[in-house]
């Protein structure tokens, strides 16, 4: 019945005397209206803070895991805020270096980076976190050819099972990603890496998954890797991202400062003396961003369910129906309403998956026209937009101290047809 809960909206959500909510001194339902629907808004002081709190934890060296969310703005502010950035692929790797972040802050993943990202990051001074036997055969190939020795982190599988959803589980035995603990693949990549010319071997790095509201699947990772690591003597132990945030009423996450503290306190307890470093993406950006729809039917079938359609959907969040995840939806035309009524929000799209609330609770009045936004949609939303059925991808922008700048302009119907010949 009760709000949206105020923890769920970005740090300088404000209802003002009109009773109308506004993030970053921007009244959200004006937004909607100059610059259209749907809509991601940041809270760049929400952005900035996290980012505070994340360098003040782990140190200077702490990476912003870019794929959670990324533009040229991002990449700058998460710069200037004094984090590096973990890049997964050439093309984020792109937009960072097009953004001015410096190759030494950046740091490049992946399962299977081509011949050309590996080039292009070794050549200048990216970090690689080498992820598997065929990676370190090129790696050597490349430093044949040309001399080039590569600074790497060796990742390692700890053979962790964090409580998350499957697909976003890293940790375990049966995982695409890095090499295993338990049957010695990590001892022996690290030990090629260590003796061989091509590579300087500058620490380990290890990613259990993401979403995690439990501190104790950190503890146990290190606690798992504690006697592989003691005698290693590395500068550096990166242990990924993954630190869940709370979406839905009732939920709770630790924060970055608790989670950094989780995770020092292991490797003290664990008698490991090593600079202990983090990737948080979600935690980052999750809850600064919000999304604002508009409200274009609503459907009610007596006895079944109402469905309420917004202009947006599957294409703008994919994670209802990739995931399952759950989401609230409230009127920032009125935040402090009542929500009684049960409905399920939909997007615009032509199959029954396309869900963005599948149990939403709505102010009874709900009506065609309003906005309606789902709040903590900051991460991995935007990042894995699409333009399935053809839907322009919608713009992003920043707000603060009462002025909202695009950062990302929305997609034009002729954008549609830039790529096709
Ligand atoms: N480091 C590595 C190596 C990762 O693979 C990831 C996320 C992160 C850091 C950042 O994790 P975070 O702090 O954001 O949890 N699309 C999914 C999430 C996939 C995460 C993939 N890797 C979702 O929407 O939930």
């Amino acid at each position: 019945m009760n709000a949206v809960d105020p923890a769920l909206l970005p740090l300088t959500a404000e209802v003002g005397d009109d009773g109308r909510l506004a993030v970053g001194g921007v009244d959200l339902c004006d937004l909607a209206e100059a610059e259209g629907t749907p809509l991601f808004v940041y809270d760049e002081a929400h952005l900035r803070q996290r980012c505070r709190e994340a360098v003040a934890a782990f140190g200077p060296g702490v990476a912003y895991a870019s794929k959670a969310f990324l533009c040229l703005a991002m990449a700058r502010l998460v710069h200037e805020e004094g984090m590096h950035l973990d890049v997964a692929t050439g093309g984020e790797l792109h937009v960072a270096l097009a953004a001015g972040v410096p190759p030494t802050d950046l740091k490049l993943h992946g399962n299977n980076k081509s011949r050309g990202e590996l080039v292009r990051a070794r050549s200048l001074g990216v970090r690689l976190v080498v992820d598997s036997f065929d990676e370190l055969d090129r790696l050597e190939r490349l430093h044949a050819d040309d001399g080039v020795v590569a600074r790497v982190l060796v990742r390692v599988t700890p053979g962790v099972e964090a409580h998350t959803h499957e697909y976003v589980m890293t940790g375990q035995v049966d995982s695409k990603f890095g090499f295993g603990l338990a049957g010695g693949d990590a001892a022996r990549a690290l030990s090629r890496a260590r003796s061989s010319a091509a590579t300087e071997v500058v620490g380990l790095h290890v990613h259990i998954g993401s979403q995690i509201f439990l501190a104790g699947s950190f503890a146990k990772a290190v606690e798992v890797l504690a006697d592989f690591v003691r005698p290693l003597d590395l500068p550096e132990l990166c242990m990924g991202g993954g630190l869940g945030v709370p979406y839905v009423e009732g939920e709770e996450a630790p924060s970055i400062s608790e989670w950094a503290t989780v995770l020092h306190d292991s490797f003290r307890a664990a008698g490991i003396d090593a600079q202990v470093t983090a990737e948080p993406g979600r935690s980052i950006v999750a809850g600064a961003g919000v999304t604002l729809y508009r409200v274009g039917t609503i459907k009610d079938i007596p006895g079944v369910r109402t469905y309420v359609s917004v202009d947006g959907g599957m294409s703008d969040n994919p994670r209802p129906v990739l995931y399952g995840s759950g989401y609230e939806a409230f009127l920032p035309g009125n935040p402090s309403a009542e929500r009684p009524r049960l409905v399920t929000v939909v997007g615009k799209h032509c199959e029954s998956g396309d869900i963005v609330v599948r149990d939403a609770r709505v102010p009874a009045d709900l009506a065609v026209g309003d906005v309606l936004c789902t709040p903590v949609t900051g991460a991995y939303g935007y990042s894995m937009a699409s333009n399935y059925n053809k839907v322009p991808r919608p713009a992003a922008v920043f707000v603060a101290g009462g002025q909202a700048r695009v950062v990302v302009r929305r997609e034009t119907l002729d954008d549609l047809l830039r790529l096709d010949s």
